[in-house]
């Protein structure tokens, strides 16, 4: 009965316990789960898939330090704001515009960037280049997919298996780079990553995750291989190590290591090296040019020059050298080298191989330098220490992580150059199998080396390099610096450029160079004389160059260099015209620059102006006609500007004519503000970086885009103003409210109105205004136009160019109290309406009148022996101190010290 009685009671409580069990099970296994969830979630919460980042990254101390590295730093218009900035290339239209092509393409083109870069070339060939490239990069035949190095690396196997090790959170065995790859990590993939990053070890762990490192893991680790068990999920195969365990490879190259460079040691004279000054040339700065080569200069090295070939001015006067120095020599296979283009590289090698074919020039090293570059030691210093590392090769590595560099600079990016532009148009993969290496494009590198690198039938390696540099971004960052590590010259890097660059991210990271090229980048500024301690930190360092210079922005700082590298407080003797600096800005020979008829149709009225001024006493005429100026310079003394120096041709005589162009800033109302002005001008071209306007001479015609230029001295303290801008045209029209803010952090900058162009040429008004009260006022000229594309004006271009555009908007009504009313509006509007129908004769009267009211003609002087123009003696322009055919010992190219093998200081 019992047990009768107790089975059902027992029945029901094992059932009841079952249940429990079950019960109990469940949320033993639901907290097993949550909390391997957990763990799992813990060890994987910052990467994101295929999101790679480096391990220890403080990256803003990396960046401060690469900084001081000189190369140009980019960021990817992706990013943050820069998109913003970008706007104007990033169209998203997806769709080809096939109505405008008039060729197939030989593919199916529907990626992003390369159908907006499709649509956005002009010329068919670019277009067809564009869509060409973008084909082979969908079939994967535009790269090599793998290359192999030559860089020696003993007992180094790639593959080779060391075993599994134990690892620990907060000491990882190998910490140079860590990944997540949920899709294709595997140790082959793994292995790929860190060899490509300069690794000699991978470590494949926790199935998805790819650790790279220089050092090899410790034995004390090794763990049996059954400790790693997970699967890989790029490889069913393999294993992918497992909970803070990990499968070690060796990826098969040796830990890099470069070599640290020798310091100067004094040297025979028959054993020391030969350089080759490689200048690489753009711009007009002719006088600074000649001032580096003096300073460069010694008999025993060599100077290879190349000019950009759209730089006829600059090539036409250095030309001359040649004859003058048997060392200095101009390639005649000249580049159109934008910045960041494919073609600087293809400069740079046929330089190279010409350099290598120049039978009497036995050189043992090749230097890069630019106009903008100057000596912060002497040659012989430099060629000191080049002797005492011959055979080296000197390139400065970017020093951050390398996949990190990868992707801010672009190389995982498709470039394609043409119409002068580099055009991004997508995605790509390097190369495996070698390591990728970049920094500062300023180089010095050995003749073996640069034999090998610009041979015309180089070795796999190098072939394959240039396949994937042809279609890069600033190719020679990158390309020499990659070349180095994988090759058997590998031994040989030094990580110095030899180069001090001046950084200043602030100014110098502006995207402004989206006008050549898809990308943002940044560039160094200019030294200026407040800058001195950082040329002065080189001393002691083995830094012998430093950049930027230009002596248009500032050239008290080189005159400061060239005196310490003499060891000398002041000129020795007097120096003339030791201050003053002259920059072409027209010759009438330039070949392929599109006539500025702005300049052409001032420096006219200027020549008249300038005659009418020699014929006071005598009434004969003394004709000036179209093609009557020869050239124009900027001149500046004491670094500001001071005159423009119009070189013109009459009828009776040429002169040189020095025009001051006068302020019209009127301050209206004087308030606290108003006594920090330190400038206030409208001009163009203002550049961002140097906070200066690149329009020296201040001329706008009805084709320029004008700006309003400020400068005040804000007080830390300062409070911020929000300003206004009013533009208001010689109709009386008000065309665009600029608005900007004033404080402490932005106390100098431009702002640019929204203007329509042709723009009314005439007198303009910009009129600053704060909280309803005017401040100042400026008057602008734009320039009528008296000529064409070169030819005098027709009528009906002088109708449309002279006649301007209405405003863009309707402002009737707002701040009325600051534009005239009704009726003298309607009858400035009937003036400009007469002027724009003027021709001839009437129409140099109205710009003669104009142009007077802002350009002052100083000084005049005949450039011809007799010093006579128009029939009046003036004084000779190589007597004066101002004109540009005045001495400037600085800048002049002498006869060699023979003893001393280079020129004497000035
Ligand atoms: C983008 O493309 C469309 C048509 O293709 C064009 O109308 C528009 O102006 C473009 N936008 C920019 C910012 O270039
Ligand atoms: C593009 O490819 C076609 C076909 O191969 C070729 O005929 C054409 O010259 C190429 N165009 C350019 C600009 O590369
Ligand atoms: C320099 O060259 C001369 C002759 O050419 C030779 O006598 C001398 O030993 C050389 N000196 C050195 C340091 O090589
Ligand atoms: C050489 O100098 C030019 C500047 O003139 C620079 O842009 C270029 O990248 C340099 N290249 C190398 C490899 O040094
Ligand atoms: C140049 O200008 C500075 C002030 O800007 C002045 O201190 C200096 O004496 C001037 N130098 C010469 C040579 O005129
Ligand atoms: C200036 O204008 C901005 C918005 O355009 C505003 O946020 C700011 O408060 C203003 N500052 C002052 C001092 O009025
Ligand atoms: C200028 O006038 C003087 C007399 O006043 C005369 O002798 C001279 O020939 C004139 N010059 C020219 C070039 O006509
Ligand atoms: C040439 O150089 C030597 C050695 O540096 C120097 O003593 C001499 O004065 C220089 N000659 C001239 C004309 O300056």
């Amino acid at each position: 009965m019992v047990k009768n009685g107790s089975g059902p009671k027992n029945n029901k409580w094992m059932r009841r316990y079952r249940t429990f069990f079950l019960v109990g099970c469940v949320i033993l296994c639901l907290q097993i789960y949550l909390a391997a969830r957990f763990l799992a979630l813990n060890r994987t919460v910052e990467p994101e898939e295929n999101q790679w980042r480096p391990l220890n990254a403080d990256n803003e101390l990396e960046e401060a330090e690469a900084n001081s590295a000189g190369r140009s730093k980019l960021f990817n218009p992706d990013d943050e704001d820069v998109a913003v900035k970008n706007k104007a290339y990033a169209n998203q239209s997806h769709a080809l515009k096939y109505d405008e092509l008039e060729f197939t393409p030989p593919c199916q083109i529907t990626t992003k960037e390369a159908v907006s870069a499709i649509n956005r070339a002009k010329t068919q060939k670019c277009k067809q280049l564009i869509s060409n490239v973008t084909c082979l990069s969908y079939a994967n035949q535009l790269y090599p997919q793998e290359l192999e190095g030559s860089c020696p690396a003993e007992g180094f196997t790639a593959g080779k298996e060391l075993g599994c090790f134990k690892d620990e959170k907060n000491f990882r065995l190998l910490n140079g780079y860590f990944g997540v790859n949920k899709n294709e990590n595997s140790p082959r993939f793994c292995m790929k990553l860190c060899l490509q990053s300069g690794f000699p070890y991978a470590g494949v762990e926790y199935s998805n995750e790819c650790f790279c490192g220089a050092d090899e893991p410790p034995s004390t680790s090794k763990i049996p291989d059954s400790s790693c068990n997970l699967k890989c999920p790029g490889d069913q195969h393999a294993t992918c190590g497992g909970y803070y365990t990990v499968n070690i490879y060796q990826t098969g190259i040796k830990k890099f290591v470069p070599q640290i460079a020798s310091t100067e040691t004094s040297v025979g004279k028959n054993n020391s090296v030969k350089i080759v000054f490689l200048l690489t040339l753009n711009g007009r700065a002719v006088r600074q040019v000649k001032r580096l080569l003096k300073i460069l200069y010694h008999k025993q090295h060599y100077y290879y020059i190349h000019v950009d070939i759209r730089q006829d001015y600059l090539y036409r006067e250095l030309l001359v050298l040649e004859k003058q120095l048997p060392n200095v020599r101009l390639t005649r296979r000249r580049f159109a080298t934008i910045w960041g283009g494919a073609s600087l590289l293809e400069m740079l090698r046929s330089c190279m191989w010409e350099l290598l074919n120049i039978g009497e020039w036995r050189w043992d090293f090749v230097l890069n330098l630019s106009e903008s570059d100057f000596p912060v030691k002497t040659v012989a210093q430099l060629t000191r220490f080049l002797t005492a590392n011959r055979d080296r090769n000197f390139v400065k590595s970017h020093g951050r992580e390398v996949q990190r560099f990868i992707q801010k600079q672009g190389l995982d990016k498709t470039f394609v150059e043409c119409e002068t532009r580099m055009w991004r148009v997508g995605d790509r993969k390097l190369p495996y199998g070698i390591q990728v290496d970049g920094g500062s494009d300023w180089i010095a590198l050995s003749r073996k080396f640069v034999r090998y690198v610009s041979d015309p039938a180089p070795d796999a390696l190098i072939a394959g390099l240039l396949k994937v540099f042809r279609r890069t971004l600033l190719p020679a960052e990158s390309f020499f610096h990659t070349a180095l590590r994988n090759s058997k010259f590998c031994d040989s890097y030094v990580d110095n450029n030899l180069h001090v660059t001046n950084w200043k991210r602030k100014l110098g990271c502006k995207c402004q160079y989206k006008h050549v090229v898809d990308w943002c980048g940044c560039s160094p500024n200019d030294f200026r004389p407040e800058d001195w301690p950082r040329i002065q930190n080189t001393l002691s360092r083995q830094l012998y160059f430093a950049r930027k210079f230009e002596p248009i922005v500032n050239q008290a700082v080189i005159l400061q260099l060239e005196l310490w590298l003499y060891g000398l407080e002041k000129p020795s003797r007097h120096v003339a015209n030791l201050h003053g600096y002259w920059q072409s800005l027209f010759h009438y020979q330039d070949l392929g620059v599109p006539p500025d008829d702005a300049l052409l149709t001032l420096g006219s009225s200027i020549a008249r102006q300038a005659t009418k001024m020699l014929l006071h006493s005598n009434s004969s005429s003394c004709d000036v006609g179209l093609g009557s100026l020869l050239q124009v310079h900027a001149y500046r003394y004491n670094d500001t500007n001071k005159y423009s120096l119009f070189h013109v041709e009459t009828a009776r005589g040429a002169a040189e004519v020095a025009v001051k162009f006068t302020s019209n800033v009127v301050v209206k109302k004087p308030s606290p503000l108003m006594e920090l002005l330190g400038a206030l001008y409208v001009s163009s071209e203002y550049d961002q970086k140097e906070m200066v306007s690149r329009n020296f001479p201040r001329i706008l015609s009805p084709f320029s885009e004008p700006v309003l230029v400020y400068r005040f001295a804000m007080h830390r303290t300062a409070k911020a103003y929000n300003l206004t801008c009013l533009w208001i045209s010689p109709d009386g029209r008000l065309h665009d409210i600029g608005e900007f803010t004033l404080d402490e952090a932005s106390a100098a900058g431009h702002q640019k109105p929204a203007l329509k162009q042709p723009i009314l040429p005439g007198v303009w008004k910009a009129k600053l205004v704060y909280k309803h009260v005017m401040l100042a006022q400026v008057k602008f000229l734009i320039v009528p136009l008296a000529t064409y594309s070169g030819k005098p004006i027709t009528a009906l271009q002088a109708a449309y160019a002279n006649g301007g555009s209405r405003p863009s908007k309707d402002y009737a009504g707002v701040y009325e109290n600051f534009t005239p009313d009704r009726f003298q509006a309607a009858s400035m509007e009937k003036v400009c309406t007469a002027n724009a129908k003027r021709q001839g004769k009437a129409l140099d009267a109205w710009i003669d009148n104009m142009v007077a009211r802002f350009y002052a003609v100083e000084k005049i002087c005949a450039t011809g022996v007799d010093g006579e123009v128009c029939g009046t003696k003036v004084q000779a322009c190589v007597g004066t101190d101002w004109s540009s055919f005045a001495p400037d010992p600085k800048s002049a190219i002498g006869t060699v010290n023979e003893t001393a093998g280079g020129f004497d200081i000035w």
